[in-house]
């Protein structure tokens, strides 16, 4: 997608309904001109306390100081930051070794406090205007002119509240919006703060309620698809309302919709009770539909609208697409009647140096990588996504495996979502339905992951039917640790789609079991190989922190990626995997993991807990640096490590490609055996050192998945390899010792972008010789600098152990790589010029331009 279609999609999430508007809804950007401050537990570990302490719940109108206080008081926000959101507190830094690896060694925990003062005008006396956040980290509690509205403690979901009986209109407003995030406690960085978007609604007092559309399509030929739309009408007046309800059906580009409208449904009327709500489910049948897949991701477009009388009060859109989904237990999952392996990442959520504040362009440049991978699906591990994921997924073909929770009652940290079960279960669990049920991606519903819980058949059933009471339309599964108590338990049999973390080892057990005959079965999680990009040992995996990039590491629980590979190639009747993970995320820094989660695999084996155990005192001891994971195969910074290329050969088996392994730079292993693995969608290939042959190799089918020469001794020079397809030249890729360091290279992902201060440009940064190749091993401190109406975001460079931050004008190179992330001042109308510098290195500069 270019900056063109970039703006586009954002002004579509900006301005959904596009008819109709102005008499109807509206829905309007709140991000910016935030005050925040922070309170509680400060960056450097010290203490400030809360102006007024914790706020109280009554409704009462609190006395300043508190930061609760309306905007007539005498509450001084003044000296507060002003900033936009989506914000993320806790990736300002610094990096300190006393917090825990686990949560990324970032100071995320605190208070943090934020204040929008806003005017609204009279004429909005007769709306309803709500309050709509994305996502808010965490135990959000709004407050409007002083008074209590609202909480949504689960920083992952998506809440709507009312603030039309708390507003002044015609006046001056305050929001005020408190996060706590000493509460809360994760395996991985959760992020802090508004760290989505924030949107103001305003409706009449009749209208659509909160995502109040559910659409399916029960029936799909070539000739005819049914739409069947159920739209919930609110009605907050003291009357009943007689509407009348229409829908019509448009086809849905990315630049918007194609104005040739096709059949419409009513309009019919319904009644609506006073301070009520009333459904209506209305039919259209669509002619020769065209189908969303993977490759076409045709959409559509219904627009539901509600007249009283003559008069539109209301207008709502709800994008779609037509697919069928069929999971079956010995053929696979067929989408649109054609199987489909799943090709699949778990994903945390978050943008690596930009932290856990969501940005469309980043997400998007995520997911382009992982396209190119060959990768079709993501699973959103372990939490509700960001809904520009699932509107990405929609517009760019990946399936989406949508999770609701890491744990149930049972928690895996003192204070994760064990403390909000009891009472928020329900409603987290069908918001995340009833808010992605629309989406032509969404394919499964994940109501958790290794819950302590697996063996309950009663809490399982319970969860499951939530869901199914939301949609019926996409089978509920759950990612298993323990498969086998959870099939054995009869927990499983609530299931529809059984999710298998790692343990594949029964599977033939299971497909010959009866019991177990109908029940798909997929990977809702795999491999967990770890390494680092552009580090290679030689008779160890691990050493400095780092971990071989030879892919041959992983913990005990995980395994490479061919072994993965040569279960599915076994055992064609499963539906396809989950890598762990397709990027490197902030936190989880296994195997120097201080934190508990190194042990978390291991509850049934009383042997392999005690070692883990000891394993685990001596990493505390030693205080590891680690602060993300190594598990990517992509790094933190963006840049594919090796790995990448096992999984471009296996996925995208028709790309002819071929990838070289290690780097070509090791004067200190002269002559000294230098192991060299190739990655390719070839059979076949032939290696060569400064022109000789060093043999030619062939795969065994479906048992080798790379080619190794293990008997190469290091000779400077070229690495040559030749791979082929059915006996016909294929690809070559080669790798070349480099002369010392002499340049600096810098390449925009996007040469053009939006001033809307919100797009980004990534420029990756290479440290080069005199012939632009990239020296390996090379950590040169480069230098940034702006010249023009641009600004530096955050740099990068994807070392797991890197304490630089994120936040910074300058960066170090990590195995000859650094990234810098700009974006054009907002309204800038000029090009601007990114430089980088460093010592003893030719200085280079890239523009930067505004899209016309
Ligand atoms: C899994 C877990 C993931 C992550 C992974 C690391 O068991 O579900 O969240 O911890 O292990 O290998």
């Amino acid at each position: 997608m270019n900056a063109r279609s970039i703006a586009a999609l954002a002004a579509a999430l900006l301005a959904a309904p596009l008819l109709h508007a102005a008499a109807t809804r509206t829905r309007e950007s709140f991000d910016q001109d935030w005050r925040f401050a922070r309170f509680g537990l400060q960056a450097d570990g010290s203490r400030l306390a809360e102006p007024g302490g914790e706020p109280t719940t009554s409704g009462e109108t609190p006395a300043p100081p508190a930061a609760e206080s309306p905007a007539s008081g005498t509450f001084i926000d003044s000296s507060w930051r002003t900033l936009a959101v989506p914000h993320d507190w806790g990736i300002e830094g610094p990096f300190r070794i006393d917090l825990a690896g686990e949560t990324g060694k970032l100071p995320w925990q605190g208070i943090g406090w934020y204040r929008k003062h806003f005017k609204l005008p009279a004429t909005d006396q007769a709306k309803r205007v709500f309050i709509d956040f994305d996502g808010a980290m965490a135990y959000a509690q709004v407050f409007c002119n002083g008074k209590w509205v609202g909480t949504w403690p689960y920083g992952y979901n998506s809440f709507r509240l009312d603030l039309t009986s708390h507003l002044n209109f015609g006046g001056d407003n305050l929001l005020a919006v408190r996060l706590d995030t000493e509460k809360w406690d994760s395996r991985w960085y959760p992020g802090a703060g508004i760290y989505r978007h924030v949107w103001l609604v305003k409706t009449n007092p009749l209208h659509v309620g909160h995502w109040g559309t559910y659409l399916t399509t029960p029936q799909i030929t070539p000739e005819q698809a049914t739409v069947e739309i159920a739209v919930t009408l609110d009605n907050q007046t003291d009357l009943t309302s007689r509407p009348t309800l229409m829908t019509e059906v448009y086809e849905l580009l990315d630049s918007g919709l194609i104005p040739n409208r096709l059949p419409t449904a009513g309009p019919e009327a319904l009644s609506v009770p006073p301070q009520g709500s009333a459904s209506l489910t209305q039919r259209i049948q669509v002619p020769q539909p065209k189908l969303w897949s993977l490759e076409d991701t045709h959409r559509y477009m219904a627009r539901t609208i509600v007249k009283l009388g003559e008069q539109v009060v209301d207008s709502y859109d709800t994008p779609f697409g037509f697919r069928t989904l069929k999971f079956t237990a010995s053929d696979g999952f067929l989408l649109n009647g054609k199987r489909v392996e799943i090709h699949g990442t778990c994903n945390h959520h978050d943008l690596g140096a930009l932290g856990a504040a969501i940005n469309l362009r980043a997400l998007e440049r995520q997911l382009q990588i992982l396209k190119t991978m060959g990768c079709n699906s993501l699973r959103t591990s372990h939490n509700p996504p960001a809904p520009e994921l699932l509107d990405l997924a929609d517009r760019m073909g990946f399936l989406v495996w949508d999770e609701a929770f890491d744990c149930w009652a049972g928690g895996k940290k003192a204070s994760d979502y064990n403390k909000l079960y009891a009472q928020w279960h329900e409603k987290d669990l069908q918001a995340m339905v009833r808010r992605d049920r629309n989406h032509p991606s969404v394919f499964i519903w994940s109501i958790g992951n290794e819950v302590r819980e697996q063996r309950d058949v009663k809490m399982t059933q319970h969860l499951a039917d939530l869901v199914r009471a939301v949609d019926a339309t996409r089978p509920v599964s759950n990612g298993y640790n323990d498969p086998d108590g959870g099939r054995a338990s009869g927990a499983a049999a609530a299931l529809d789609v059984m999710g298998v973390n790692y343990f594949f080892g029964n599977q033939a057990r299971w497909d010959a079991d009866p019991r177990y005959a109908n029940k798909p079965t997929i990977g809702s999680e795999t491999s967990s190989c770890v390494s680092s990009r552009g580090e290679y040992f030689f008779g160890t995996n691990r050493a400095n922190w780092q971990v071989s990039s030879y892919d041959l590491d992983r913990p005990d629980w995980g395994c490479i990626p061919d072994e993965q590979f040569r279960t599915f190639t076994r055992r064609p009747n499963l539906l396809g995997e989950y890598v762990w993970t397709g990027f490197d995320y902030l936190g989880e820094p296994t195997p120097y993991s201080s934190g508990a989660t190194n042990l978390l695999n291991f509850r049934s084996d009383p042997a392999k807990r005690a070692e883990l155990e000891k394993e685990l005192k001596r990493m505390r001891e030693t205080d590891p640096p680690s602060r993300s994971s190594y598990f990517g195969i992509i790094d933190l910074a963006g840049f594919p490590k090796d790995r990448y290329y096992i999984y471009q050969a296996r996925w995208r088996p028709e790309l002819p490609m071929a990838h070289l392994l290690p780097h070509w730079n090791w004067p200190e292993r002269l002559g000294k055996v230098t192991p060299v693995h190739v990655y390719t969608s070839g059979d076949e290939a032939e290696l060569f050192l400064n022109g000789k042959s060093l043999g030619r190799k062939t795969k065994t089918a479906n048992v080798d998945f790379r080619l190794i020469w293990d008997d190469v001794k290091y000779q400077p020079g070229e690495l040559k390899v030749v791979a082929y397809k059915q006996g016909k030249e294929w690809a070559t890729d080669t790798v070349k010792t480099t002369a010392p360091a002499a340049r600096l290279a810098l390449t925009a992902d996007r040469a053009t972008i939006q001033t809307d201060g919100n797009d980004l440009s990534f420029i990756t940064v290479r440290i080069t010789d005199p012939a632009d190749l990239t020296v390996p091993r090379s950590a040169n401190l480069v230098q940034f600098a702006i010249e023009g109406p641009g600004e530096i975001v955050a740099v990068d460079n994807g070392d797991p152990t890197s304490f630089e931050p994120f936040q910074a004008t300058q960066h170090k190179a990590f195995n000859g790589l650094a990234l810098v992330i700009v974006r054009a001042k907002p309204g800038a109308a000029a090009p601007f010029t990114v430089k980088a510098s460093a010592q003893d290195l030719t200085p280079a500069a890239v523009v930067i331009s505004p899209v016309k």
